[in-house]
């Protein structure tokens, strides 16, 4: 791929400003990066700039919870008028104790997925994406179930129970928390990277031939602001015993090295989620075999919740 224009979200912090910098010591040669404030993201930029003696970022006002806040970035995106090579979206959070819904009526951990399918879907149809663009979403281990304190909904006995099998519905209640969800932080948290893994596999079948997705788990790397809104078990326990235990955690630098290696893969694995090994928090990554991550209806009905919560989709097949 040519290293020409990237795009990144949540670079206020951790992954995000980590993979920026990686970014410009690649070459690339503009590093759109982004986050809620545009004050904090021109702060961001002017950072990265003087830490990589490179000027090649631009700021960019991104906040995913607001949909008015995507739509001027598009239209921002649009008046720039040049194509998107690489598009790495990585913002995302823990929830803390306490549940936290949008404006628009989506729980704060779901919230990225919806602020970042309103982007892509909005760059689709604007043409804003190059012909061999490069998707990457943030994914995690936590949507696996073999990491400790993490567990995902089963979304078809969810369904089942309480919306006769519609798993579509399941999942929008899922999105926005309610009805018949119980808020649990690290639940959420599962259930959102498992949502967004279904997603990744859901847009491939509709990008134009030549275009790819991916969801990446970064891996565990305690050293972000990612756990700012945890609980003290997760805070004051795991953390630290992570740090602790060698193979459970690693540097930003090192977790953001793997959106990168992601951005040279080929169209042939287009949808597939790609993490450490089962069982692993770390070291190399590959494509996730667990059976919930294939299951296709599930695929499928997280994209149309995810569009119905959103309010924009993107046609399939591509005309
Ligand atoms: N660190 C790990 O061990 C780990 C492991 C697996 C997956 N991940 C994933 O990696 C990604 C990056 O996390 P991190 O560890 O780098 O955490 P971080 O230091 O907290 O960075 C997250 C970034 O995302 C932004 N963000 C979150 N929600 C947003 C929203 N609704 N709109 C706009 N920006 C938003 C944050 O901005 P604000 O500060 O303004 O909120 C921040 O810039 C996340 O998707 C996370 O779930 C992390």
């Amino acid at each position: 791929m040519e290293h020409s224009v990237a795009l990144v979200t949540g670079t206020t912090s951790g992954l995000g400003y980590a993979a920026a910098r990686a970014l410009a010591g690649e070459g690339w040669r503009e590093i759109i990066v982004t986050g809620r404030s545009l004050a904090k993201v021109q702060e961001t930029a002017a950072q990265l700039a003087a830490e990589s003696k490179t000027p090649v970022f631009t700021p960019l006002e991104l906040d995913l919870d607001s949909p008015s806040s995507v739509q001027s970035a598009l239209a921002e995106l649009v008046k720039r008028g040049r194509p998107v090579d690489f598009l790495l979206l990585n913002a995302g959070l823990v929830g803390g104790k306490k549940r936290v819904l949008t404006a628009a009526g989506v729980e704060a951990s779901q919230a990225p997925l919806i602020g970042h399918h309103q982007l892509t879907v909005g760059l689709l149809r604007a043409n804003l994406l190059s012909p061999n663009a490069r998707i990457v979403i943030t994914g995690s281990e936590a949507a696996r179930g073999d990491v400790p304190m993490f567990s995902y909904t089963d979304v078809a006995a969810f369904a089942a129970t309480h919306y006769q099998g519609d798993r579509s519905a399941a999942l929008e209640a899922l999105l926005r928390n309610g009805p018949n969800v119980k808020y649990e932080p690290n639940r959420a948290y599962a259930d959102a990277k498992l949502i967004v893994a279904w997603w990744a596999a859901a847009l491939a079948r509709r990008l134009p031939a030549g275009m790819a997705v991916y969801a990446i788990s970064p891996g565990s790397a305690p050293d972000t602001k990612a756990t700012r809104n945890a609980g003290p078990a997760m805070k004051w326990l795991m953390i630290p015993l992570f740090k602790l235990i060698p193979g459970m955690s690693q540097t930003p630098e090192t977790a953001a090295r793997r959106y990168l290696q992601a951005s040279e893969f080929g169209t042939d694995v287009s949808g597939q989620f790609f993490a450490s090994a089962p069982k692993k928090l770390t070291g190399p990554i590959e494509a996730m075999r667990h059976p919930h991550f294939h299951d296709r209806a599930n695929q499928e009905a997280a994209w149309h919740a995810v569009v119905k919560v959103s309010g924009v989709d993107f046609p399939y097949p591509h005309p």
